[in-house]
């Protein structure tokens, strides 16, 4: 080799070397996507069905893993499923739903312990006080115990509000009275002391039914027994709840002393039948074309609508970052919402940031850009 030669080859190995030095320096970005660029704010959370949890679909799985840093199970932890009979436990999904939120360091919200829908027929035929004592303390020990330490915060009782606030007629409240609330916190508490325990319900940002979730979390702390958080489903349309009613459930929520979730967000484009309101799965009504329209895709009109939505409630999500712990959408892909099914069965909603292709929409994209946004602001 003569020296010209060699003097190419050594450059050019030393123009590599500095090369490479240079990029591994570099401070790698991370990727953009909900979980990361919320992470200062609150956690994003997203309710995972059977099929989910069991990571069929690679490219759901990687949504799930890339874009959520929180999980729920839609269904798998509700007593029907989990503890369907006085001895017997259905532990198979809900074990390895909590061993997939490990797997991406996620915070695992559990939902839900004390519900009077989905739940199990020997819980739901008892008549008598303590029996339904012990019924309730038994399912509560076995289930919490099991997840302590890897069940981060639970949703103690689900929907115990009628909608003008007053105590909802479940058989809890028939056979046990009102004692049955501070109970059952007392008794998660005392299993997994650790754990945040949610009241969560509907219809949260109603003044009538705002009024009676703080009497009643204000009702369960006077005994001297702990609450950390209020859930407010979220199970919203594109026009109602108003924003202000959202923002001031938030602020007064918070004023308790207590965190406040959006446990269960998804935001219908359909019509409602008969101005129904709300998430009693009690209801269903018959499917019509009036009550389906979007059965092709959702018309860009529409699409718009949907993230000018989702940007205005996560404004106020972001001004009051402070008290929020957690927004968890109910699902991950409109395909698999369950507002398919309720309170019509058969629709085509298209509620949630990702189509039925899974593809994120445009009220993905209005989330993200609001955030880097905000970041830049307060930078
Ligand atoms: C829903 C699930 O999404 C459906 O798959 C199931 O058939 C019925 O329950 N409030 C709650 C959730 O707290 O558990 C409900 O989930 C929706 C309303």
């Amino acid at each position: 080799m003569n020296i010209k030669k060699q003097f190419l080859l050594i450059t050019t190995i030393l123009i590599l070397v500095i090369g490479c030095k240079e990029s591994t320096v570099e401070t790698p970005t991370e990727p953009v996507t909900l979980r990361n660029v919320y992470k200062d704010a609150f956690y994003i959370g997203a309710a995972l069905n059977r099929f989910q949890i069991d990571e069929t679909d690679s490219i759901m799985a990687g949504i799930v893993g890339r874009e959520f840093s929180s999980i729920t199970a839609e269904n798998e932890m509700k007593s029907m499923q989990i503890h369907p009979t006085k001895d017997t436990f259905n532990y198979e999904y809900p074990d390895k739903f909590v061993a997939l939120g490990e797997k991406h360091n996620m915070f695992i919200h559990g939902h839900t312990l004390v519900w009077h829908s989905q739940l199990s027929p020997w819980i739901r035929n008892i008549e008598d006080s303590t029996e339904m004592a012990e019924a309730l303390k038994s399912h509560i020990t076995a289930v919490v115990s099991r997840y302590k330490g890897k069940i981060h915060s639970w949703d103690v009782v689900n929907e115990a509000l009628n909608e003008d606030g007053t105590l909802r007629k479940s058989v809890f409240l028939e056979v046990m009275g009102e004692d049955y609330l501070p109970l059952a916190f007392k008794w998660t508490s005392e299993i997994d002391p650790d754990a945040d325990l949610y009241y969560n319900d509907y219809n949260m940002a109603n003044p009538e039914k705002r009024a009676g979730a703080i009497r009643l979390v204000k009702n369960i702390m006077d005994k001297g027994v702990k609450v950390d958080g209020i859930g407010m489903q979220g199970h919203w349309h594109l026009n109602t709840p108003s924003l202000e009613e959202i923002e001031k459930s938030i602020v007064d929520y918070a004023s308790l002393g207590v965190k406040v979730a959006i446990t269960e967000l998804d935001i219908s484009v359909l019509p409602n039948p008969r101005d129904l309101v709300g998430a009693d799965i009690g209801q269903n009504f018959d499917n019509s074309e009036l009550l389906n329209p979007y059965t092709k895709g959702l018309p860009d009109s529409i699409q718009v609508k949907l993230a000018n939505r989702y940007t205005d409630i996560f404004k106020i999500f972001l001004k009051h970052k402070d008290k929020i712990s957690r927004v968890t959408f109910w699902g991950v892909n409109d395909g698999q919402s369950w507002l398919n099914g309720f309170p019509v069965r058969g629709r085509t909603n298209h509620p949630l940031l990702f189509d039925r292709e899974l593809k994120p929409k445009s009220a993905y994209d209005s989330i993200i850009a609001l955030k880097q946004r905000d970041d830049k602001q307060s930078n």
